[in-house]
Order: C-alpha cells, then structure tokens, then sequence
C-alpha cells in the first residue's frame, strides 16, 4: 500500500501521543492529510486543531484507519477500545502503553489486530530516548519498518522479543530513575563537601550525560570504561572500593530485580 494513502490514528494524544506526533510529522513520517486523533480533552484537541490535524472527541472516528498508535493510559485502554470497535479486519496497533499485552490489545480490538508493543523511556521528551519494539508473532516485517520509522524520530530502538517486556522496563523504561537517584546522592554530598548547590547540579548532569556519551560511542562496554578511568591507588579506585564495600553492586542489581517482579505482577493484575 502506497505509504500516502494509509490513514493513521492517534487513540489518546496527551503529552507521550502529541510529542511522538510532533516529531513524526516534523520529521515527515506521518502527515496531516494521513493522520486522525481521537481526544476527548478539549484544550489538547484545540492545540492539535492548530497543527492541521483532523481531531475528533470520540474514538469511533478511528475505526477505518490501517494502523493506530495506542495513547491512552492502561487503564483508560479498555472502555477507549471499545468506542474504537472490534473488527475482523486485519490492522496494526502500535502500543505504548505500560503493562497491556497483544493479546488483551487483540481481544480489544480484533483477533486480526497485528501489535506491536513498545516501550520509551523519559528521555523521549528531548528526542534522547530509547523505545524497545516487541512485535507479536502475527505483525510484519512493514509493521516493525513503520513502528522503528516512528520512535526513531525521538531517539533510537532497539527490536526485541515480547517475552523481553519485563526486563526492558526494569533497565531502560525505569532506568532514568535510578540515575537521577544516582545523581540526588552525588548532590546531597558535593553540598557536604562545600560546593555550591547550583554548580554541584550542573557538574553532575554534565558527568552523567558525558559517560552516558562515552558508553555510547566506545566499544568494549562499561567494565573498559570504568577501567580506564581508573587510576590505581587514585581517588576514583578509593571512591569505588568504598562502594563495592557499601555494596552497591548488589543494591542495583536488586532494585533492577525488584522493578521486573513488579511489572510481572501488575500485568497480572491488569490481564
Ligand atoms: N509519560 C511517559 O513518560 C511515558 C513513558 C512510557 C510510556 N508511557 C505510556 O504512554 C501512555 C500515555 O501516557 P501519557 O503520559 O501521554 O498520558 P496522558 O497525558 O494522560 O495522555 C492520554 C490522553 O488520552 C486521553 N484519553 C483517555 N481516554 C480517552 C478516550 N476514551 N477517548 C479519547 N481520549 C482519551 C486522555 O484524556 P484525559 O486527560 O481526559 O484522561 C489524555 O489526554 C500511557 O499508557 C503510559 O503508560 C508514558
């Protein structure tokens, strides 16, 4: 099908829909003659209006088009999927939300939905994000080309299988959270050491981002990197011993742990 004439739906277009489609249209993946969005709060419909795009209150306006990119929050998915309708018409639904599976997205809207499942992480917002793209085993190759076209339009993807769900959302979907606790820590103590707040704040975010950089560009992977910052007998060996003692290692790995077994059980809640 000729790219042009394959209408696209936005069901739910709040602050992830509208940057995702900012960004696609930006960038030229998705255009306002091609794309419709079902929104029902007023003032995020009006600001939409004023790109171009064909909005609607009701998600019943989206029910011809061939892909739709599911918006809403997990909770507000079903009754939304219903005003959408179930249909035996084969179309691809494109997922971001946390916790819903191709297989209650496929009882929703169609046993011949083709889904793929998706997960940004908070970097998204300034286009530095990175979204892991689980396809069913029914969506195809076109399927993945447009989902990839679509997110890498607000940082990079990675492709991977449904059953990586879990784990992709333990490390990077609620990764920017460990680091900005990573980040208070450095804070709390660069103040006890007698460095000015706003300095202190700027030094840090610079460092992060700079290895986030590094890690990014150099092969060989973070052991390397820590390696050949890391002067022996130095301050920066003296800083890491003193953690490993701390056990550090183990407190991360735990936490990482711990958001996977949480995401295992909150979909069992929710499927
Ligand atoms: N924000 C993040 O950093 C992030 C990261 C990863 C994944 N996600 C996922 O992205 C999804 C959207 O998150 P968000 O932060 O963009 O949420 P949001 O700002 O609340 O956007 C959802 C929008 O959909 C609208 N809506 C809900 N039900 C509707 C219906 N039946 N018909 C029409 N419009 C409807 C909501 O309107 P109301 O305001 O009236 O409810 C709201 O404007 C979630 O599933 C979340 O899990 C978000």
């Amino acid at each position: 099908m000729d790219r042009k004439s394959i209408q696209v739906g936005f069901l739910g277009c709040g602050e992830m829909g509208s940057m995702l489609l900012e960004a696609a249209l930006q960038d030229g993946i998705l255009t306002v003659e091609n794309t419709r969005v079902a929104e029902r709060n007023p003032a995020r419909r009006d600001s939409l209006k004023s790109l171009g795009i064909d909005v609607a209150e009701s998600p019943d306006r989206l029910g011809g088009c061939d892909r739709i990119i599911l918006a809403v929050r997990p909770q507000q998915f079903e009754a939304a999927a219903a005003e959408v309708g179930c249909s035996n018409s084969p179309r691809l639904a494109i997922s971001i939300m946390a916790g819903i599976g191709s297989h209650a997205i496929r009882r929703s809207l169609g046993e011949q939905t083709r889904v793929v499942s998706c997960m940004p992480n908070a970097p998204v917002k300034i286009h530095l994000g990175v979204t892991a793209l689980m396809p069913s085993e029914n969506s195809t190759e076109d399927d993945l080309d447009f989902a990839q076209s679509l997110f890498n339009t607000i940082g990079t993807t990675e492709v991977l299988p449904e059953s990586a769900l879990w784990a992709v959302t333990a490390v990077s979907g609620s990764g920017p959270g460990y680091v900005a606790l990573v980040a208070e820590a450095m804070l709390q103590e660069a103040i006890e050491l007698g460095l000015d707040p706003s300095v202190a704040e700027r030094l840090i975010a610079r460092t992060i981002a700079g290895t986030g950089q590094l890690l990014t560009e150099h092969a060989g992977g973070p052991e390397a990197l820590r390696q050949a910052v890391t002067t022996p007998g130095g301050t920066t060996e003296a800083g890491i011993n003193r953690m490993r003692e701390m056990k550090l290692v183990d407190a991360i790995r735990g936490g990482l742990k711990a958001a996977h077994d949480r995401g295992e059980s909150l979909a069992g809640e929710t499927q």
